[in-house]
C-alpha cells in the first residue's frame, strides 16, 4: 500500500538527517519553506514534521522553529567498519574514513593531518586579515593560471634549498599537491596506461589511478631502503611503463628516503626504459637534519621528471595551495590547469606569498620538525612497551608519518574499528595497496599535542592488538 504523502515527506527528512545533511541540534527548514520547496500545503508539512517529532527526531521550539535532537541516530560517516567494509572499493572506503578525521573527540592517528598546533594559524589570519582590509578588491580577481607571479618567486627561492634552479615560470599553482599529481598523470598518460607506484602507496595515487582507468604496477617500497629498483627495472623489460610516481623524501606511509645513489639510478632508468617520473616532494621540508634532501628534479638531466609538492604539510591544509614543475610537459600541464580550474583562490596565494616573503616559515619548520622528532621517539618508546611481540615501526628521517607492522594474525581493519570505538583513528594498511594487502599493517600520525592522552590511546591500541592475538 502506498505511504500516506505526510508520511513520505517525514521519512525523507529523516534520511537526510540520518545522512547528515542536518546535524544534531540544526534547524531544519521552516513549514512555510519546505511546502514551497516540496509543492505540498503547510498542513500536509505540518503533519509530517508532527511525526518526526512523535518519532524523536525533530524538536519543536516555540518561536524558533523545528531543530534536529541531539543525541541523534549515527551519522553514515560513524558507520560501523563492518558496514563499511561490504563495499567494493578500498577507495569508496576510504572516503567514510577520512570524514572521521574532522570528529574532534577522536585521537587523530588516522589522517596524514598536521594538529593545527603545527601550522602558523595566527599569522595567516593577520595576513588575511590585513588583505581583506587593505586590498579587499583581491577577491573580485582571477589569478589564473599558472598562478600569482609573487609567489612563484617564493616558491623558485625555497626551491633553490632543494637544488633546483627555476624560473618562476617554470612553475604552475594547483590546488594542493593532489591536483599537481592529477595534472602530471593526465599530460602524460591516457586510460589504459600502465604506471608504477610504491608499494604501500599514497591512498590519493590509488584513487587517480582508478578515476583515470590507469593500471598500476605495485613496487615494493622497503622502510628502509624505499622504492625497489631491481623490482622496478624488472617490470620495465616486461612492460610499457609510461609513468613512475615517486615520493624521494619521507615517503607516505614508510617515511623511506631514498639514498643518493637511489635517485642517480632511478634517473638513469627513467632515460633507459623511457618513462617519465612523476615526483611527490609533499614531505621533501620536514627532514629532521638542518639541510633538506635534494629533490630528484634538482638532477633532472634528462628533463624527464615533473615535480610535484604543496604548503598542506606545513603551513595550511585547508588553503589547498600546491604547485608543479612540469617541465617537458609544462605547456600541456599548465593548459590542463587553466581548463579545469581556470584560476587558484587569490586570498591564499597571496596570504602565503605574504608569509614566506617575512621569512618566518624556516623558523616555523624548524620548530614543527624538531616536535615530530620528539613525538616520534615517544610513539616508538610506546610502542615497544604496550604492543605485542613481532611488531615492527618504521623509521622516518622526517614528516610525521610512522608505518606500523603488527604480527600477521592481527586484522587493522578489525583493530581500526575496535579503536574507533574508544574514540582512537588509525589508518588500516589496506588503504594502501590496490591488491588487499598490509591487513597486518596501520599507519599512524604524530603531528599531535603529545600528552597524556596520547600516550593512553597507544596503551589502548596496543591492548586491542594484545586482545586480537590471543583469541586467534
Ligand atoms: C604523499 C602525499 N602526496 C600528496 C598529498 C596531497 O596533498 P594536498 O593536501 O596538498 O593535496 C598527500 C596528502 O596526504 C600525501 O600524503
Amino acid at each position: 500500500m502506498d505511504l500516506p504523502l505526510y508520511e513520505k515527506i517525514a521519512n525523507q527528512i529523516e534520511q537526510q538527517i540520518q545522512e547528515g545533511i542536518f546535524l544534531p541540534g540544526v534547524k531544519i527548514p521552516s513549514v512555510r519553506k519546505s511546502s514551497k520547496q516540496l509543492e505540498v500545503s503547510v498542513a500536509t508539512v505540518l503533519q509530517a514534521y508532527s511525526l518526526l517529532e512523535d518519532r524523536g527526531v525533530i524538536k519543536a521550539r516555540p518561536q524558533k522553529g523545528y531543530f534536529v535532537q541531539e543525541n541523534r541516530l549515527k551519522l553514515s560517516t560513524e558507520l560501523p567498519l563492518e558496514t563499511v567494509k561490504q563495499e567494493q572499493s578500498v577507495h569508496a572506503l576510504l572516503h567514510k574514513l577520512l570524514h572521521v578525521s574532522q570528529d574532534e573527540n577522536i585521537v587523530q592517528f588516522g589522517a596524514a593531518i598536521p594538529k593545527s598546533h603545527f601550522l602558523p594559524i595566527r599569522q595567516l589570519q593577520r595576513s588575511v586579515g590585513r588583505l581583506m582590509r587593505l586590498e579587499p578588491e583581491i577577491c573580485a580577481e582571477y589569478e589564473f593560471t599558472p598562478g600569482s607571479l609573487a609567489l612563484r618567486r617564493q616558491i623558485a627561492i625555497r626551491m633553490l634549498d632543494s637544488g633546483c634552479q627555476l624560473q618562476p615560470n617554470d612553475i604552475t599553482i594547483t590546488l594542493g599537491c593532489q591536483n599537481a599529481l592529477m595534472l602530471a598523470l593526465q599530460a602524460v598518460t591516457k586510460a589504459g596506461d600502465t604506471i608504477a607506484i610504491e608499494s604501500p602507496a599514497y591512498h590519493g595515487v590509488l584513487q587517480a589511478i582508478e578515476v583515470l582507468k590507469l593500471n598500476a604496477i605495485e613496487i615494493t617500497c622497503s622502510t628502509v631502503t624505499g622504492l625497489d629498483l631491481d623490482q622496478l627495472e624488472m617490470a620495465n623489460q616486461q612492460q610499457d611503463i609510461k609513468a613512475c610516481i615517486v615520493t624521494p623524501n619521507n615517503q607516505n606511509p614508510t617515511g623511506a628516503t631514498l639514498s643518493h645513489q637511489a635517485r642517480q639510478r632511478l634517473i638513469k632508468q627513467s632515460n633507459d626504459h623511457d618513462f617519465i617520473i612523476i615526483e611527490d616532494d609533499v614531505y621533501g621540508e620536514l627532514s629532521y637534519q638542518d639541510k633538506r634532501e635534494r629533490a630528484l628534479k634538482a638532477d633532472d638531466v634528462y628533463n624527464r621528471v615533473i615535480y610535484t609538492s604543496s604548503f598542506s604539510k606545513s603551513i595550511a591544509p585547508g588553503f589547498r595551495i600546491g604547485w608543479i614543475i612540469g617541465g617537458r610537459f609544462q605547456a600541456p600541464i599548465e593548459h590542463l590547469a587553466y581548463v579545469q580550474s581556470l584560476a587558484i583562490p587569490t586570498l591564499t596565494q597571496t596570504a602565503i606569498a605574504n608569509f614566506l616573503e617575512n621569512g618566518a616559515y624556516d623558523r616555523h619548520l624548524r620548530k614543527t620538525r624538531a616536535t615530530y622528532q620528539e613525538n616520534l621517539a615517544r610513539c616508538q618508546e610506546q610502542i615497544k612497551a604496550h604492543f605485542p611481540e613481532g611488531t615492527h615501526t618504521s623509521t622516518p628521517k622526517g614528516g610525521f608519518l610512522l608505518w606500523v607492522s603488527l604480527p600477521t594474525d592481527i586484522d587493522t581493519m578489525k583493530l581500526h574499528a575496535q579503536a574507533l570505538e574508544k574514540n582512537i583513528g588509525i589508518l588500516p594498511g589496506l588503504a594502501f595497496s590496490l591488491h588487499n594487502q598490509f591487513g597486518h599493517h596501520f599507519r599512524l600520525n604524530y603531528a599531535l599535542n603529545w600528552d597524556y592522552n596520547t600516550d593512553i590511546a597507544l596503551k589502548e591500541l596496543g591492548k586491542l592488538c594484545y586482545q586480537q592475538v590471543s583469541k586467534n
